[in-house]
């Protein structure tokens, strides 16, 4: 039975597909059309909804935390517990939102179709950040997973804007809040019992999916299902058996212990970048441009690994990081550095009842132990937008310098074979070195030897390599010229 929050009503499910999207769900099955639906791959954020979870602090205030995510891309299970808002509960009797009204005043709509989803883009940013928080940076990324075709964006920023300064204005579910809460904490409490539904599994505990696991190989392991749920939107697979693990708490921490960072495979990039940032800001730049916001709001550090994509972003950072990955199964922990997990293309040494629990990034691969030395850790992506792209190349660099001179490197590149990985010729040349010009030719020359690029839709081989060689002349820059300009942002266009 599945039972979640619709607007201020407990809605019970007995009967969904364990693949059914929200998206299907809401505008098949309960007339509900006001999502539309543009893209169903994540990419459009026509089908924007917000999901509000009670979360309770560690000194027990509790409170309603919004956050959007693309209905096309979530399953239905995935609502359990939690209260789903739509455009149709925005406006307050006859009074419009003002995340709504705000597009009307600022002339923020023509043909209508991207609208619902930019306004509950807008709605969220306003329920879960501070007018002294939006600024145009912010208020860009907030719809960066929107797409517009007809309006242009400039009124739709002025919309996203005005509405931001009514942020802190009592609507009608900060007025609900408490009765809001208590639905939930009731959904809560009577949830338990009833973990699975027409072969949608919710295990509360890593004993539990270590369990399922084992008696369910058949089943897929769902995180945030931004790229399973392409099985089912885009492929037209069947999923009869989904065990999500959405809802272990157990599997979604970020420790900063003395010689290690540990991260938990259900962290989300939202969280994980929020972590990250004073850490690692060239980790935080990378995340920003981890598709949009609600792709990062619901995808995993965990998926993003698991996934085993040539061209995600996450491995050839958790491998130039020197990353520990620790797999689990009913059978007892393993642990794995990260490079050794990616076999061949979408094929992992993770076996049919294991799954990723945990990361370990040694502490030393943010900050130097020696005093005499310095680390830099540099995360490129290219991609043809700045905003909601997949990568052509991801490179990470991880460098520990003494004075001009590379004492230590590890690598990862994706997008340049066909599973993200180091490249070691590039290493051994790099060790011992000033990165000057003999250096870099070297180098290139190194890079030939690691990767035979793919032509694809993407990028030509010939583009891959060439763009990597050039990462190489501007790591140098960056290093030694700190001050010339290589970083292009959404406002220098
Ligand atoms: C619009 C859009 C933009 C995107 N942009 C980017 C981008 O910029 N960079 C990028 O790298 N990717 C991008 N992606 C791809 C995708 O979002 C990421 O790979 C994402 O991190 C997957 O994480 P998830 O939690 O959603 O995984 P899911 O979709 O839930 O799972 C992905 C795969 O991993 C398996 N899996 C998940 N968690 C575990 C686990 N803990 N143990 C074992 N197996 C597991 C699943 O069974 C599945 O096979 C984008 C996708 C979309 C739709
Ligand atoms: S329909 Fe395009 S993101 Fe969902
Ligand atoms: S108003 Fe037509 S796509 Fe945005």
């Amino acid at each position: 039975m599945l039972r979640y929050l619709y607007n201020d009503k407990i809605i019970h499910e007995p009967a969904l597909a364990a693949d059914l999207t929200v998206l299907d769900y809401l505008r098949e099955y309960k007339q509900l059309c006001g999502t539309k639906e543009g893209c169903a791959s994540g990419d459009c954020g026509a089908c924007t909804v917000v999901l509000a979870e009670r979360v309770v602090s560690d000194t027990g205030v509790e409170e309603l935390q919004y956050r959007t995510v693309n209905s096309c891309i979530t399953f239905a299970g995935a609502l359990q517990g939690k209260q789903l808002i739509t455009v149709e509960n925005l406006a307050d009797q006859k009074t419009l939102h003002p995340s709504q009204q705000s597009m009307v005043d600022c002339h923020g709509s023509q043909c209508g179709f991207c609208t619902p989803g930019f306004v509950m883009s807008i709605f969220s940013a306003m329920k879960s950040h501070s007018e002294q928080e939006a600024d145009r940076e912010f208020i860009d990324e907030q719809l960066g997973g929107n797409l517009c075709r007809c309006t242009g964006y400039r009124p739709i920023v002025d919309a996203a804007v005005q509405a931001m300064g009514q942020a802190t204005q009592a609507d009608k579910f900060s007025r609900n809040a408490k009765a809001t809460l208590a639905q939930l904490k009731e959904l809560a409490a009577t949830d338990s019992a009833d973990q699975s539904c027409n072969g949608f599994f919710r295990p509360q505990t890593v004993t539990e999916l270590c369990q399922l696991r084992a008696d369910y190989p058949q089943a897929v392991v769902l995180s945030g299902g931004t790229d399973l749920a392409l099985r089912v939107t885009q492929n037209l697979d069947s999923l009869d058996q989904i065990i999500m693990l959405g809802e272990i708490a157990e599997l979604k921490f970020f420790d900063v212990e003395s010689e290690l960072i540990r991260i938990g495979a259900g962290l989300s990039l939202t969280e994980f970048r929020k972590r990250i940032a004073d850490l690692c800001p060239d980790l935080e730049e990378l995340l920003v441009r981890f598709g949009g916001t609600q792709v990062r709001n619901q995808a995993t550090v965990g998926g993003n690994f698991a996934n085993a994509s040539p061209v995600g972003d996450l491995p050839p950072v958790l491998i130039a990081l020197n990353t520990s990955v620790v797999l689990q199964s009913i059978r007892g922990q393993r642990s794995i550095s990260a490079e050794e997990f990616f076999i061949s293309y979408k094929n992992t040494s993770m076996q049919t009842d294991e799954f990723v629990r945990e990361f370990s990034i040694p502490r030393s691969a943010f900050a130097a132990t020696d005093k005499s030395q310095r680390v830099i850790n540099r995360f490129y992506k290219i991609s043809k937008r700045l905003d909601d792209d997949i990568s052509a190349v991801c490179a990470a660099i991880h460098l520990v310098m003494e004075g001009e001179t590379v004492v230590e490197v590890s690598t990862g590149f994706g997008g340049m074979a066909e599973i993200p990985k180091r490249a070691l010729a590039l290493e051994a040349v790099l060790v011992g070195r000033v990165l000057d010009n003999s250096c870099i030719e070297d180098s290139r020359q190194a890079l030939k030897q690691d990767f035979a690029p793919i032509d694809d839709v993407r990028a030509s081989a010939g583009y891959r390599m060439q763009v990597c060689e050039n990462l190489l002349y501007r790591l140098a820059s960056e290093i030694y010229s700190p001050e010339v300009a290589t970083r292009v942002t959404a406002h220098d266009s």
